[in-house]
């Protein structure tokens, strides 16, 4: 895999309520990211338009809307998701092949490129979690298989936990884009994320993109924020490529 440039590699989680909030934050980022998530909280309260503004500040938008249907519904909203102009979209790989196959078959018929990107197993399930759904595996093997499945059914890019990566990077092609959320600086909060590591373990153990949002978000000067994770990146890349 061609090594990205450290600053492509973080995506900047833009978990607010409002077109407004979005915009601000991300006018505050301008230069220093090239990465941001739009997640249902946005998506819902703004619509598409806000995936066209943030593309015209210069911003790759990730469209975090984890799509789960049955595949005739999948494949028209990956096209709706793709004529937003956004870049990258995630699908659950639980809907199984056929739903993957109708997904990947819309993005690529698609005028506007769209990658789509696996979610294996969310980061709040745990063992209890999937057996309480009638899933016996642990996390780790459910991961495993659903990435398979995801693999198998033609697409090159999944979501995992920090947990998962090194695993997940042993298992697959180096070509396999592997986006990690979860993600804590050395010495901030983990609040509600279980699993986390921090961008340096992340990129050790294979992550082509890092997700991060509240340590930036909500840091007081969100710009110095993602200057000082683009560091951590940079620096864990130079060690490891
Ligand atoms: O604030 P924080 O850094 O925890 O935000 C992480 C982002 O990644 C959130 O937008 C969350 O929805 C997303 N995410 C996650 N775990 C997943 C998939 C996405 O935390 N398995």
């Amino acid at each position: 895999m061609a090594i990205l440039e450290p600053s492509k590699r973080l995506i900047v989680a833009l978990d607010v309520p409002s077109a407004s909030d979005a915009l601000s934050l991300a006018d505050s980022l301008t230069g220093v990211c090239t990465w941001v998530k739009v997640g249902l909280e946005l998506f819902i309260a703004a619509g598409p338009p806000i995936v066209a503004d943030l593309k015209a500040r210069g911003f790759s938008v990730f469209l975090d809307l984890k799509l789960h249907d049955i595949p005739n519904t999948v494949a028209g909203a990956v096209r709706s998701a793709a004529a937003t102009g956004a870049d990258m979209l995630t699908v659950h790989a639980a809907g199984g092949p056929a739903m993957l196959a109708a997904a990947l078959d819309a993005a690529e018929s698609s005028t506007s490129p769209i990658q789509l990107l696996g979610v294996t197993v969310l980061t709040s399930m745990d063992a209890a979690q999937l057996a309480s759904v009638g899933v016996p595996a642990s996390p780790a093997d459910q991961v495993a298989l659903l990435a398979r499945v995801a693999i198998d059914s033609g697409l090159r890019g999944l979501v995992c936990s920090p947990q998962e990566v090194a695993s997940l990077r042993r298992l697959l092609s180096e070509n396999i884009h592997l986006v990690t959320p979860g993600i804590r600086p050395a010495g901030s909060a983990a609040q509600d994320q279980k699993r986390i590591a921090t961008p340096a373990q992340a990129i050790a153990d294979g992550a082509t993109y890092l997700v991060v949002g509240r340590p930036i978000t909500q840091a007081p000067n969100p710009r110095a924020a993602v200057e000082s994770i683009q560091l951590q990146i940079a620096e864990a890349t130079t060690i490891h490529q």
